[in-house]
């Protein structure tokens, strides 16, 4: 008998070299395929999937062989993410902000593997100074990125593999305030003390965030372009990213298996300069 360490927990693995299905004890072999760096038909969730940086982690894993589920909360916008992502894609509705709405979408979602959350209004992107602020505005600019996020996370790691990862989205006014937005800074700061909480709390799932520097979405794509590129000009690379690439950082850390309650940063070097 195996032990439950080494137990085969991802949704796709059921037996294999050493565990219970094939009877062998090649201890080594079994613990490699256990922390599998492959997410060839690894189930993978992104909530906020049906646009921008979502999008992108899913079209992404789907290239390297995922089934893939998008969610968000319009039926039109998740509609018409499925059918252009095409392939192993599906979708599926829910509204973050509503906790019911998260419970039942994971009681029909069932087992999964990794699950990336990338869902976020823009109500208060830019918030307003301090002693401005509308407390009750402020305090609904928590519901969908930071509320949201727990609500995913409390009923998704009920069914989530053993061996699978959250990955949540921070953003880079969490290391660089701005002027006037100290709202935007207390919530990307929290979806990191978030991250590192999980990571010990929800163990052995790993638990995970990326930390995005300006990435061209259809959102971002309403800041004129001279704006975003006097906001990107000092960055070492000094442009917006794409979707695309901030989408590899959330592979990573789907596939690092010994990669837990850490932040990564895709910010074009942002934070040093
Ligand atoms: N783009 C950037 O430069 C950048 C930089 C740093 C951080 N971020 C953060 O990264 C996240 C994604 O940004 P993005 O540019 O990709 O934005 P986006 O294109 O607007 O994507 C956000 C997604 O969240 C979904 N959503 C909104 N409210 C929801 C709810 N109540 N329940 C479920 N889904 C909901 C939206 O779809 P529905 O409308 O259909 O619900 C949409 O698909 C945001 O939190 C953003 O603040 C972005």
């Amino acid at each position: 008998m195996i032990s439950s360490l080494f137990r085969p927990r991802s949704v796709t693995d059921n037996g294999g070299p050493g565990g219970e299905a094939s009877g062998g004890n090649d201890m080594g072999e079994w613990a490699m395929k256990a922390s599998s760096t492959s997410l060839d038909g690894k189930r993978v969730v992104v909530i906020g999937g049906a646009s921008g940086i979502g999008y992108g982690v899913a079209a992404a894993a789907l290239d390297e062989g995922a089934r893939v589920v998008v969610a968000s909360s319009r039926e039109a916008n998740v509609q018409a993410a499925a059918e252009r992502l095409g392939g192993e894609a599906s979708g599926s509705v829910v509204d973050v902000s509503d906790e019911a709405s998260v419970a039942r979408f994971f009681e029909q979602l069932g087992p999964f593997d990794h699950l990336a959350f990338t869902a976020g209004d823009w109500g208060m992107s830019r918030g307003a100074p301090a002693r401005e602020l509308d407390l009750t505005a402020a305090q609904a600019a928590f519901t969908v990125r930071f509320w949201g996020a727990l609500a995913v996370v409390k009923h998704g790691c009920r069914t989530i593999a053993e061996d699978g990862s959250i990955t949540l989205t921070g953003g880079m006014l969490a290391h660089r305030p701005m002027k006037g937005a100290p709202l935007s800074t207390v919530v990307t700061g929290a979806i990191e003390h978030l991250t590192r909480a999980l990571a010990v709390d929800l163990a052995p799932v790993r638990v995970n965030a990326v930390c995005p520097g300006l990435v061209l979405t259809d959102r971002t794509r309403l800041i004129p372009e001279e704006r975003r590129r006097a906001m990107t000009a000092r960055l070492p690379v000094s442009r917006v990213a794409e979707p695309a690439e901030a989408a590899q950082a959330y592979l990573y850390l789907m596939r690092g298996g010994y990669t837990t309650g850490q932040v990564l940063r895709v910010d074009g070097g942002g934070s040093l300069v």
